[in-house]
């Protein structure tokens, strides 16, 4: 399963050298192609792998996105990789640290991103990476078992496009995503790229399970552009709701003051968002 031939600027090789992680990639499983990164690392957790192992490829043929989409994942550009994560191996996980694993890991994302290209990157909620309200990337978590399990691993997949041309992107998309090296005018080295991500990770998720999401949640308000925008949520199934996101909760969640003339809903009370799709309406000054 794990290959060592691998194209132009991503290698294990070249990633273990820039490597300086604690745990996190010391085990990397790297594929040409292969469906999903995500589907691959849920069945190395179902066969025992530890905690910190990732998947990596070049190309799948079935890159899977937030709220069954698919994500565009052609070869030879972009990172598609998946870790897994057990909360049970990081000292005494503290309140909502789970609920903002995700949240976290788009932080890492953000921060490692703009390190790299000094882009201003942000995150849309929950964890699109956006640049020029453009999507470079995203992250999937998926887990084995349920929450009450404590054996369950979390997988965590992040997709980003890299040195992917504009032009390269399926025309349906092609208005809403782009890719670094589009925005930034020259191409970048995905080893490396993907070992400064381990190690932001790891720095993150370590905080996270130690201390609590109070650091996430300060880094993860300066990071999304979400705050303060006017958006429309689309809530469960097909109920729409448009107003100001305020800011985060405690667990991660949107808390929105939907507008008063919105009728589809009929609140005037702050809403508490979990899980859905944001999309960021004009006017985007903070309350
Ligand atoms: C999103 O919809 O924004 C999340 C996209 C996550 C894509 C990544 S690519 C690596 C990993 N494997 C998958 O199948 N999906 C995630």
């Amino acid at each position: 399963m794990t290959h060592s031939l691998m194209s132009s600027d991503l290698s294990v090789q070249a990633i273990r050298r820039a490597l300086t992680t604690e745990r996190l990639g010391h085990t990397i499983h790297f594929l040409e192609h292969t469906s999903s990164t995500n589907a691959e690392a849920l069945a190395l957790a179902q066969e025992g792998a530890a905690d910190g192992t990732v998947v990596l490829a070049d190309h799948q043929t079935a890159g899977r996105g937030r709220l069954g989409r698919i994500w565009h994942s052609p070869p030879g550009n972009n990172l598609y990789c998946s870790i897994l994560l057990s909360p049970r191996s990081s000292a005494g996980p503290q309140d909502n640290a789970l609920t903002w694993i995700p949240l976290s890991t788009g932080v890492a994302v953000a921060r490692t991103l703009r390190r790299a290209s000094g882009l201003a990157v942000t995150l849309k909620w929950p964890n699109d990476i956006l640049v020029n309200e453009k999507k470079i990337g995203g992250v999937l978590c998926e887990r084995t078992g349920s929450l009450q399990n404590s054996d369950s691993l979390i997988v965590v997949g992040i997709g980003l496009n890299v040195n992917l041309p504009s032009e390269a992107f399926p025309e349906e998309i092609r208005p809403a995503a782009t890719s670094l090296a589009a925005e930034a005018g020259r191409t970048f080295d995905r080893s490396a790229l993907l070992a400064a991500l381990l190690l932001e990770l790891e720095r993150c998720w370590l905080q996270l399970f130690s201390a609590g999401p109070g650091e996430a949640t300060a880094a993860y308000t300066e990071f999304c552009s979400t705050i303060g925008h006017r958006v429309r949520v689309t809530v469960a199934g097909d109920t729409t709701v448009e107003g100001r996101a305020m800011q985060i909760g405690p667990d991660g969640s949107l808390v929105i003051m939907p507008d008063a003339s919105d009728t589809t809903s009929g609140a005037t009370t702050p809403l508490t968002v979990r899980a859905g799709d944001v999309i960021h309406l004009r006017n985007t000054s903070r309350p």
